[in-house]
Protein backbone atom coordinates (compact mmCIF):
# COMPACT_ATOMS: atom_id res chain seq x y z
CA UNK A 1 0.00 0.00 0.00
CA UNK A 2 1.25 3.80 -0.59
CA UNK A 3 2.41 5.10 2.83
CA UNK A 4 0.91 8.64 1.59
CA UNK A 5 -2.17 9.99 2.57
CA UNK A 6 -2.86 12.12 -0.57
CA UNK A 7 -4.76 14.37 -2.34
CA UNK A 8 -4.04 14.22 -6.23
CA UNK A 9 -5.14 17.49 -8.23
CA UNK A 10 -5.61 16.69 -11.86
CA UNK A 11 -5.30 19.10 -14.26
CA UNK A 12 -7.22 18.37 -17.81
CA UNK A 13 -9.11 15.68 -15.89
CA UNK A 14 -11.58 15.65 -18.67
CA UNK A 15 -9.02 14.94 -21.24
CA UNK A 16 -7.88 12.05 -23.23
CA UNK A 17 -5.18 11.05 -20.67
CA UNK A 18 -6.70 11.28 -17.78
CA UNK A 19 -9.89 9.45 -19.62
CA UNK A 20 -7.67 6.54 -21.20
CA UNK A 21 -4.46 6.31 -18.52
CA UNK A 22 -4.61 8.29 -15.69
CA UNK A 23 -8.18 7.29 -13.72
CA UNK A 24 -7.96 3.60 -14.73
CA UNK A 25 -4.71 2.98 -13.89
CA UNK A 26 -5.10 4.84 -10.76
CA UNK A 27 -8.65 2.83 -10.34
CA UNK A 28 -6.18 -0.33 -10.57
CA UNK A 29 -3.91 0.60 -7.96
CA UNK A 30 -6.76 1.37 -5.34
CA UNK A 31 -8.67 -2.27 -6.58
CA UNK A 32 -5.25 -3.84 -5.46
CA UNK A 33 -5.26 -1.91 -2.47
CA UNK A 34 -2.21 0.13 -3.10
CA UNK A 35 -3.75 3.17 -2.27
CA UNK A 36 -4.17 5.40 1.50
CA UNK A 37 -7.50 4.61 2.16
CA UNK A 38 -8.06 8.37 2.55
CA UNK A 39 -6.16 9.40 -0.64
CA UNK A 40 -8.71 11.70 -2.75
CA UNK A 41 -8.90 13.01 -6.38
CA UNK A 42 -9.92 15.87 -7.07
CA UNK A 43 -10.47 16.08 -10.87
CA UNK A 44 -10.28 19.62 -12.57
CA UNK A 45 -10.94 20.90 -15.68
CA UNK A 46 -12.40 24.32 -17.33
CA UNK A 47 -15.62 22.03 -18.57
CA UNK A 48 -18.72 22.90 -17.26
CA UNK A 49 -19.80 19.27 -15.68
CA UNK A 50 -21.04 18.67 -12.48
CA UNK A 51 -19.61 15.61 -10.15
CA UNK A 52 -21.98 13.44 -11.28
CA UNK A 53 -21.55 14.37 -15.30
CA UNK A 54 -17.70 14.36 -14.50
CA UNK A 55 -17.82 10.82 -12.48
CA UNK A 56 -20.27 9.28 -15.37
CA UNK A 57 -17.67 10.18 -17.77
CA UNK A 58 -14.96 8.73 -16.17
CA UNK A 59 -16.98 5.60 -16.01
CA UNK A 60 -17.61 4.71 -19.15
CA UNK A 61 -14.43 5.76 -20.87
CA UNK A 62 -13.54 3.50 -18.16
CA UNK A 63 -15.27 0.38 -18.74
CA UNK A 64 -14.06 0.78 -22.43
CA UNK A 65 -9.96 0.88 -21.32
CA UNK A 66 -10.20 -1.04 -18.20
CA UNK A 67 -12.30 -3.80 -19.94
CA UNK A 68 -11.94 -7.23 -17.31
CA UNK A 69 -10.35 -5.07 -15.06
CA UNK A 70 -13.59 -3.27 -14.28
CA UNK A 71 -15.38 -4.69 -10.87
CA UNK A 72 -18.84 -2.79 -10.48
CA UNK A 73 -18.07 -3.08 -6.54
CA UNK A 74 -14.79 -2.21 -6.46
CA UNK A 75 -15.98 0.67 -9.18
CA UNK A 76 -18.57 2.01 -6.08
CA UNK A 77 -15.88 2.51 -3.65
CA UNK A 78 -13.32 4.20 -5.82
CA UNK A 79 -15.94 7.21 -7.29
CA UNK A 80 -16.00 7.80 -3.51
CA UNK A 81 -12.71 9.04 -3.79
CA UNK A 82 -13.27 11.79 -6.59
CA UNK A 83 -14.48 15.09 -6.53
CA UNK A 84 -14.31 17.63 -9.73
CA UNK A 85 -14.16 21.11 -10.00
CA UNK A 86 -14.61 23.52 -12.58
CA UNK A 87 -10.99 25.73 -12.84
CA UNK A 88 -9.82 28.17 -15.76
CA UNK A 89 -6.25 27.77 -15.42
CA UNK A 90 -6.22 31.53 -16.05
CA UNK A 91 -8.67 32.30 -13.58
CA UNK A 92 -6.46 33.37 -10.33
CA UNK A 93 -9.39 33.39 -8.40
CA UNK A 94 -10.59 30.01 -8.70
CA UNK A 95 -7.06 28.37 -7.81
CA UNK A 96 -8.21 30.34 -4.15
CA UNK A 97 -11.56 28.14 -3.59
CA UNK A 98 -9.26 25.07 -5.04
CA UNK A 99 -6.86 25.38 -2.47
CA UNK A 100 -9.74 25.03 0.32
CA UNK A 101 -10.50 21.44 -1.12
CA UNK A 102 -7.19 20.38 -0.46
CA UNK A 103 -6.45 19.20 2.83
CA UNK A 104 -3.15 20.56 4.96
CA UNK A 105 -2.72 17.48 6.51
CA UNK A 106 -1.77 15.48 3.51
CA UNK A 107 0.24 15.42 0.57
CA UNK A 108 -0.92 17.19 -2.66
CA UNK A 109 0.03 16.40 -5.87
CA UNK A 110 -0.74 18.54 -8.32
CA UNK A 111 -1.03 16.57 -12.15
CA UNK A 112 -0.46 19.10 -15.03
CA UNK A 113 -2.38 16.84 -17.88
CA UNK A 114 -2.39 19.80 -19.82
CA UNK A 115 -1.10 21.47 -22.83
CA UNK A 116 2.36 23.22 -21.77
CA UNK A 117 1.37 26.84 -22.57
CA UNK A 118 -0.56 26.05 -19.32
CA UNK A 119 2.34 25.46 -16.91
CA UNK A 120 3.61 28.42 -16.23
CA UNK A 121 0.03 30.63 -15.09
CA UNK A 122 -0.76 27.17 -13.41
CA UNK A 123 2.62 27.04 -11.52
CA UNK A 124 2.18 30.92 -10.58
CA UNK A 125 -1.63 30.29 -9.59
CA UNK A 126 -0.80 27.57 -7.46
CA UNK A 127 1.50 29.46 -5.56
CA UNK A 128 -0.29 32.44 -4.87
CA UNK A 129 -3.02 30.33 -3.35
CA UNK A 130 -0.72 28.84 -1.10
CA UNK A 131 0.07 25.50 -3.40
CA UNK A 132 3.61 24.95 -3.54
CA UNK A 133 4.52 24.41 -0.25
CA UNK A 134 6.67 21.38 1.66
CA UNK A 135 4.25 19.14 0.54
CA UNK A 136 3.00 19.86 -2.76
CA UNK A 137 4.51 17.76 -5.63
CA UNK A 138 3.95 18.72 -9.28
CA UNK A 139 3.72 16.30 -12.18
CA UNK A 140 4.78 17.59 -15.87
CA UNK A 141 3.52 16.07 -19.12
CA UNK A 142 5.16 15.45 -21.97
CA UNK A 143 5.52 17.32 -24.75
CA UNK A 144 8.17 19.63 -22.61
CA UNK A 145 9.12 22.01 -25.12
CA UNK A 146 9.58 21.52 -29.11
CA UNK A 147 13.54 22.34 -28.71
CA UNK A 148 16.34 23.21 -26.62
CA UNK A 149 15.37 26.96 -25.72
CA UNK A 150 11.39 25.77 -25.14
CA UNK A 151 12.81 23.34 -23.07
CA UNK A 152 14.51 25.46 -21.15
CA UNK A 153 11.96 28.55 -20.78
CA UNK A 154 9.30 25.48 -19.32
CA UNK A 155 11.61 24.18 -16.49
CA UNK A 156 12.53 28.60 -15.62
CA UNK A 157 9.03 29.01 -15.22
CA UNK A 158 7.85 26.08 -12.97
CA UNK A 159 11.55 26.39 -11.25
CA UNK A 160 10.26 29.94 -10.17
CA UNK A 161 7.43 28.64 -7.87
CA UNK A 162 8.81 24.95 -7.28
CA UNK A 163 11.76 23.46 -5.95
CA UNK A 164 13.45 20.71 -8.29
CA UNK A 165 12.51 18.18 -6.25
CA UNK A 166 8.85 18.69 -5.82
CA UNK A 167 8.66 18.19 -10.09
CA UNK A 168 8.10 15.01 -11.38
CA UNK A 169 8.54 15.37 -15.22
CA UNK A 170 6.42 12.03 -16.80
CA UNK A 171 8.38 9.65 -19.59
CA UNK A 172 5.84 7.00 -18.96
CA UNK A 173 8.40 4.60 -20.47
CA UNK A 174 10.09 5.01 -17.66
CA UNK A 175 7.86 2.56 -15.87
CA UNK A 176 7.62 -0.19 -17.94
CA UNK A 177 8.08 -3.40 -16.48
CA UNK A 178 11.28 -4.05 -18.61
CA UNK A 179 13.06 -0.65 -18.53
CA UNK A 180 12.56 -0.93 -14.76
CA UNK A 181 14.49 -4.49 -14.69
CA UNK A 182 17.32 -3.13 -16.98
CA UNK A 183 19.71 -1.69 -13.88
CA UNK A 184 19.19 -4.79 -11.96
CA UNK A 185 19.79 -7.13 -14.39
CA UNK A 186 22.93 -5.45 -15.55
CA UNK A 187 24.48 -4.70 -12.12
CA UNK A 188 22.90 -7.79 -9.60
CA UNK A 189 23.92 -10.24 -12.21
CA UNK A 190 28.12 -10.95 -13.07
CA UNK A 191 26.95 -13.31 -16.17
CA UNK A 192 25.37 -10.32 -17.60
CA UNK A 193 27.75 -7.16 -15.57
CA UNK A 194 30.90 -8.87 -17.54
CA UNK A 195 29.66 -8.89 -21.25
CA UNK A 196 28.50 -5.51 -21.06
CA UNK A 197 30.66 -3.12 -22.83
CA UNK A 198 32.55 -2.81 -26.05
CA UNK A 199 34.59 -6.24 -25.52
CA UNK A 200 32.04 -8.24 -25.91
CA UNK A 201 29.08 -5.95 -28.20
CA UNK A 202 29.69 -5.28 -31.66
CA UNK A 203 26.63 -2.64 -31.80
CA UNK A 204 23.36 -1.64 -30.11
CA UNK A 205 20.28 -1.42 -31.19
CA UNK A 206 17.12 0.54 -30.21
CA UNK A 207 13.32 0.38 -31.51
CA UNK A 208 10.33 1.53 -30.87
CA UNK A 209 7.75 0.48 -33.71
CA UNK A 210 4.53 0.84 -34.18
CA UNK A 211 1.95 0.00 -36.24
CA UNK A 212 -0.32 2.67 -36.02
CA UNK A 213 -0.43 5.93 -38.17
CA UNK A 214 -1.26 9.14 -36.78
CA UNK A 215 -4.65 8.75 -36.01
CA UNK A 216 -7.28 11.42 -34.61
CA UNK A 217 -3.66 13.34 -34.14
CA UNK A 218 -2.62 14.48 -37.66
CA UNK A 219 -2.47 18.03 -35.79
CA UNK A 220 -0.52 17.75 -33.06
CA UNK A 221 1.73 15.30 -35.12
CA UNK A 222 2.42 17.61 -38.15
CA UNK A 223 3.98 19.93 -35.56
CA UNK A 224 5.82 17.19 -33.95
CA UNK A 225 7.32 14.19 -35.56
CA UNK A 226 8.93 11.42 -34.61
CA UNK A 227 12.11 13.11 -33.19
CA UNK A 228 10.33 15.25 -30.87
CA UNK A 229 7.31 12.75 -30.13
CA UNK A 230 9.65 9.81 -29.47
CA UNK A 231 13.46 9.86 -29.32
CA UNK A 232 14.23 12.83 -27.87
CA UNK A 233 12.79 11.20 -24.52
CA UNK A 234 11.26 7.50 -24.65
CA UNK A 235 14.30 6.22 -26.79
CA UNK A 236 16.95 8.22 -24.71
CA UNK A 237 16.20 7.06 -21.93
CA UNK A 238 15.87 3.45 -23.39
CA UNK A 239 20.04 4.17 -23.92
CA UNK A 240 20.82 5.95 -21.10
CA UNK A 241 19.58 2.75 -19.19
CA UNK A 242 20.65 0.14 -21.44
CA UNK A 243 24.46 1.90 -21.56
CA UNK A 244 25.11 4.54 -18.34
CA UNK A 245 27.41 3.48 -15.57
CA UNK A 246 26.32 1.82 -12.30
CA UNK A 247 24.71 4.37 -10.07
CA UNK A 248 26.53 4.85 -6.62
CA UNK A 249 23.44 3.80 -4.49
CA UNK A 250 19.30 3.79 -5.86
CA UNK A 251 18.85 7.03 -4.65
CA UNK A 252 17.56 8.92 -7.62
CA UNK A 253 19.88 11.94 -7.47
CA UNK A 254 22.52 9.07 -8.17
CA UNK A 255 20.38 7.52 -10.76
CA UNK A 256 19.84 10.45 -12.78
CA UNK A 257 23.24 11.91 -12.43
CA UNK A 258 24.70 8.52 -14.06
CA UNK A 259 21.70 9.03 -16.68
CA UNK A 260 23.17 12.50 -17.15
CA UNK A 261 26.88 11.79 -17.99
CA UNK A 262 25.77 8.92 -20.61
CA UNK A 263 23.87 11.60 -22.74
CA UNK A 264 26.98 14.32 -21.79
CA UNK A 265 28.99 11.56 -23.04
CA UNK A 266 27.14 11.11 -26.32
CA UNK A 267 29.09 12.03 -29.81
CA UNK A 268 27.49 15.13 -30.77
CA UNK A 269 26.47 14.77 -34.36
CA UNK A 270 28.12 16.51 -36.38
CA UNK A 271 27.11 15.41 -39.76
CA UNK A 272 23.48 14.73 -39.63
CA UNK A 273 22.81 13.84 -43.35
CA UNK A 274 25.22 10.66 -42.52
CA UNK A 275 24.25 9.71 -39.11
CA UNK A 276 20.09 10.55 -39.40
CA UNK A 277 17.87 9.16 -41.64
CA UNK A 278 14.50 10.22 -41.55
CA UNK A 279 11.41 9.19 -42.71
CA UNK A 280 7.80 9.63 -44.03
CA UNK A 281 5.47 6.71 -45.12
CA UNK A 282 3.41 6.69 -48.45
CA UNK A 283 -0.17 4.60 -48.90
CA UNK A 284 0.18 0.86 -49.25
CA UNK A 285 -2.64 -1.23 -49.98
CA UNK A 286 -5.76 -0.44 -47.60
CA UNK A 287 -3.79 2.12 -45.77
CA UNK A 288 -3.50 5.80 -46.25
CA UNK A 289 0.01 7.47 -46.81
CA UNK A 290 1.02 10.29 -44.14
CA UNK A 291 -0.20 13.12 -46.05
CA UNK A 292 -3.02 11.83 -46.72
CA UNK A 293 -4.33 11.64 -43.06
CA UNK A 294 -6.83 13.80 -41.17
CA UNK A 295 -5.39 17.45 -40.60
CA UNK A 296 -1.73 16.65 -42.32
CA UNK A 297 -0.82 19.07 -45.26
CA UNK A 298 -0.17 17.53 -48.61
CA UNK A 299 3.28 18.94 -48.61
CA UNK A 300 3.87 17.79 -45.18
CA UNK A 301 7.95 16.95 -44.59
CA UNK A 302 7.13 15.78 -41.34
CA UNK A 303 8.98 12.13 -40.40
CA UNK A 304 7.21 9.64 -39.08
CA UNK A 305 10.07 7.86 -39.14
CA UNK A 306 13.86 8.38 -37.80
CA UNK A 307 16.87 6.18 -37.31
CA UNK A 308 20.02 7.78 -35.85
CA UNK A 309 23.49 5.98 -35.22
CA UNK A 310 25.45 7.42 -32.26
CA UNK A 311 28.15 6.83 -30.75
CA UNK A 312 29.57 7.22 -27.19
CA UNK A 313 32.57 8.40 -26.24
CA UNK A 314 33.43 6.93 -22.85
CA UNK A 315 35.91 3.89 -22.05
CA UNK A 316 33.11 1.03 -22.22
CA UNK A 317 31.67 1.77 -24.87
CA UNK A 318 33.98 3.07 -27.54
CA UNK A 319 33.96 2.35 -31.20
CA UNK A 320 30.48 0.82 -30.37
CA UNK A 321 27.17 1.99 -32.63
CA UNK A 322 24.19 2.64 -31.09
CA UNK A 323 21.36 2.69 -33.44
CA UNK A 324 17.94 4.03 -32.53
CA UNK A 325 14.89 3.86 -34.41
CA UNK A 326 11.34 4.81 -34.34
CA UNK A 327 8.21 5.14 -36.56
CA UNK A 328 4.71 4.95 -37.42
CA UNK A 329 2.85 2.59 -39.64
CA UNK A 330 5.55 0.05 -39.38
CA UNK A 331 5.60 -4.29 -39.83
CA UNK A 332 5.12 -4.78 -36.53
CA UNK A 333 4.71 -3.03 -33.10
CA UNK A 334 7.65 -3.33 -31.06
CA UNK A 335 9.82 -1.99 -28.48
CA UNK A 336 12.96 -3.27 -27.95
CA UNK A 337 16.79 -3.14 -27.33
CA UNK A 338 19.55 -5.47 -28.74
CA UNK A 339 22.88 -5.96 -27.84
CA UNK A 340 24.58 -7.89 -30.68
CA UNK A 341 27.27 -9.90 -29.14
CA UNK A 342 31.15 -9.77 -31.34
CA UNK A 343 31.69 -13.62 -32.76
CA UNK A 344 34.09 -15.34 -31.37
CA UNK A 345 37.09 -15.82 -33.44
CA UNK A 346 38.46 -19.15 -33.81
CA UNK A 347 35.55 -20.61 -32.83
CA UNK A 348 36.02 -24.77 -33.51
CA UNK A 349 31.79 -25.05 -33.66
CA UNK A 350 30.82 -22.30 -36.18
CA UNK A 351 30.21 -18.55 -35.94
CA UNK A 352 26.47 -17.91 -35.05
CA UNK A 353 25.45 -14.20 -34.49
CA UNK A 354 24.37 -13.93 -30.99
CA UNK A 355 22.67 -11.39 -29.33
CA UNK A 356 20.42 -10.19 -26.12
CA UNK A 357 16.92 -8.40 -26.66
CA UNK A 358 15.28 -6.75 -23.91
CA UNK A 359 11.54 -6.68 -24.67
CA UNK A 360 9.42 -3.64 -23.62
CA UNK A 361 6.57 -4.61 -25.81
CA UNK A 362 4.46 -6.55 -27.06
CA UNK A 363 5.77 -8.59 -23.80
CA UNK A 364 8.34 -7.22 -21.19
CA UNK A 365 10.68 -10.26 -21.62
CA UNK A 366 14.73 -10.83 -21.74
CA UNK A 367 15.43 -13.37 -25.16
CA UNK A 368 18.93 -14.34 -25.06
CA UNK A 369 20.28 -16.47 -28.01
CA UNK A 370 22.86 -19.18 -27.27
CA UNK A 371 24.90 -21.67 -29.27
CA UNK A 372 23.90 -25.35 -28.79
CA UNK A 373 24.28 -28.78 -30.78
CA UNK A 374 21.26 -30.38 -30.52
CA UNK A 375 22.71 -33.41 -32.51
CA UNK A 376 26.25 -33.75 -30.63
CA UNK A 377 29.14 -34.89 -32.96
CA UNK A 378 30.94 -32.24 -34.76
CA UNK A 379 28.33 -30.43 -36.36
CA UNK A 380 28.15 -26.57 -36.37
CA UNK A 381 26.27 -25.15 -33.42
CA UNK A 382 23.05 -23.55 -33.93
CA UNK A 383 21.10 -21.26 -32.10
CA UNK A 384 18.38 -21.29 -29.82
CA UNK A 385 16.57 -18.73 -27.32
CA UNK A 386 16.85 -18.49 -23.76
CA UNK A 387 13.55 -16.53 -23.07
CA UNK A 388 12.46 -14.69 -19.43
CA UNK A 389 8.49 -13.23 -19.15
CA UNK A 390 9.70 -10.76 -16.75
CA UNK A 391 6.24 -9.53 -16.16
CA UNK A 392 5.52 -13.01 -15.02
CA UNK A 393 8.92 -13.12 -13.44
CA UNK A 394 8.44 -10.05 -11.35
CA UNK A 395 4.51 -9.50 -10.27
CA UNK A 396 0.90 -11.35 -10.47
CA UNK A 397 -0.44 -8.92 -12.87
CA UNK A 398 0.51 -6.69 -15.18
CA UNK A 399 1.38 -3.29 -13.89
CA UNK A 400 0.80 -0.62 -16.69
CA UNK A 401 3.12 2.28 -16.54
CA UNK A 402 0.84 4.73 -15.49
CA UNK A 403 -0.08 3.05 -12.19
CA UNK A 404 3.56 2.60 -11.47
CA UNK A 405 4.44 6.56 -12.18
CA UNK A 406 1.34 7.50 -10.54
CA UNK A 407 1.96 5.27 -7.56
CA UNK A 408 5.61 6.85 -7.59
CA UNK A 409 4.79 10.14 -7.31
CA UNK A 410 2.62 9.44 -4.63
CA UNK A 411 5.38 8.03 -2.52
CA UNK A 412 7.28 10.86 -3.30
CA UNK A 413 10.29 8.32 -5.25
CA UNK A 414 11.88 10.92 -8.10
CA UNK A 415 14.11 7.95 -9.53
CA UNK A 416 11.49 7.32 -12.59
CA UNK A 417 11.42 10.64 -13.45
CA UNK A 418 13.64 13.37 -15.33
CA UNK A 419 15.70 15.72 -13.89
CA UNK A 420 15.76 18.92 -15.29
CA UNK A 421 19.26 19.08 -16.62
CA UNK A 422 18.99 15.47 -17.96
CA UNK A 423 15.87 16.67 -20.08
CA UNK A 424 17.74 19.28 -21.47
CA UNK A 425 20.83 17.39 -22.25
CA UNK A 426 18.31 14.71 -24.81
CA UNK A 427 17.23 18.17 -25.86
CA UNK A 428 20.81 19.39 -26.69
CA UNK A 429 22.11 16.45 -28.00
CA UNK A 430 19.02 16.42 -31.09
CA UNK A 431 19.57 20.06 -31.90
CA UNK A 432 21.52 19.60 -34.56
CA UNK A 433 19.17 17.12 -36.52
CA UNK A 434 16.30 19.66 -35.68
CA UNK A 435 18.59 22.32 -37.39
CA UNK A 436 19.61 20.76 -40.00
CA UNK A 437 16.30 19.49 -41.41
CA UNK A 438 15.06 23.31 -41.06
CA UNK A 439 18.04 24.13 -43.66
CA UNK A 440 16.58 25.08 -46.88
CA UNK A 441 18.25 22.65 -49.09
CA UNK A 442 17.67 19.65 -46.43
CA UNK A 443 16.18 16.98 -49.02
CA UNK A 444 12.93 15.55 -47.90
CA UNK A 445 11.87 12.42 -45.99
CA UNK A 446 12.68 9.48 -47.50
CA UNK A 447 9.60 7.72 -48.30
CA UNK A 448 8.47 4.23 -47.15
CA UNK A 449 5.30 1.91 -47.63
CA UNK A 450 3.05 1.68 -44.57
CA UNK A 451 3.44 -1.44 -43.05
CA UNK A 452 7.13 -2.22 -43.97
CA UNK A 453 10.05 -1.40 -41.73
CA UNK A 454 11.11 1.94 -43.18
CA UNK A 455 13.13 3.29 -46.06
CA UNK A 456 15.83 1.58 -47.62
CA UNK A 457 17.55 4.46 -46.26
CA UNK A 458 18.03 3.35 -42.60
CA UNK A 459 19.21 0.08 -43.79
CA UNK A 460 22.34 1.29 -45.54
CA UNK A 461 22.70 3.28 -42.17
CA UNK A 462 24.21 -0.28 -40.62
CA UNK A 463 25.32 -1.49 -43.84
CA UNK A 464 27.80 1.61 -43.40
CA UNK A 465 29.34 -0.65 -40.46
CA UNK A 466 28.46 -4.12 -41.69
CA UNK A 467 25.72 -4.09 -39.18
CA UNK A 468 21.98 -5.19 -39.94
CA UNK A 469 18.46 -4.61 -38.43
CA UNK A 470 16.83 -7.64 -35.97
CA UNK A 471 14.67 -8.33 -38.70
CA UNK A 472 16.98 -8.66 -41.12
CA UNK A 473 20.02 -10.76 -38.61
CA UNK A 474 19.76 -14.62 -38.97
C1 LIG B 1 3.66 8.75 -26.76
C2 LIG B 1 3.64 9.33 -28.15
O1 LIG B 1 4.55 9.47 -25.94
O2 LIG B 1 4.06 7.39 -26.82
C3 LIG B 1 2.74 8.53 -29.07
O3 LIG B 1 3.17 10.69 -28.08
C4 LIG B 1 3.12 7.07 -29.03
O4 LIG B 1 2.80 9.02 -30.41
C5 LIG B 1 3.21 6.57 -27.60
O5 LIG B 1 2.15 6.34 -29.76
C6 LIG B 1 3.75 5.16 -27.54
O6 LIG B 1 3.61 4.67 -26.23
P1 LIG B 1 3.44 3.10 -25.98
O7 LIG B 1 3.44 2.99 -24.49
O8 LIG B 1 2.15 2.70 -26.61
O9 LIG B 1 4.61 2.43 -26.63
Amino acid sequence: MSLNDFDLVLFGATGDLSMRKLLPNLYRAHAASLLHPDGRILGVSRSRLSRDEFLAKVESDARIHLKDDFDAQQWAVFLQRIDYMVVDVNDAAAFHTLAQHVRRDADTIVYLSTAPKFFATACENLAAAGLNGSRVRIVLEKPLGTDLASSQAINHDVARFFREEQIYRIDHYLGKTALQNLLPLRFANPVLSAVWNKDFIRSVQITVAETLGVEERGEFYDGTGALRDMLQNHMLQMLCLAAMERPASLDADAVRDEKLKLLQALQPLNNVAQQVVRGQYTASGSLNGYTEEHNVPADSRTETYVAVSARIDNPRWAGVPFYLRTGKRLAAKTAEIVLNFREQPDNPFGSRAQRLIIRLQPQSALCLSVAVQPDGGNRPAESAEMVLDLGAAAHERHIEAYERLLREVIDGRLALFNRRDELEAAWAWVMPILDYWQQADCPAPHAYPAGSWGPEAARALLAANGDRWLEEQD
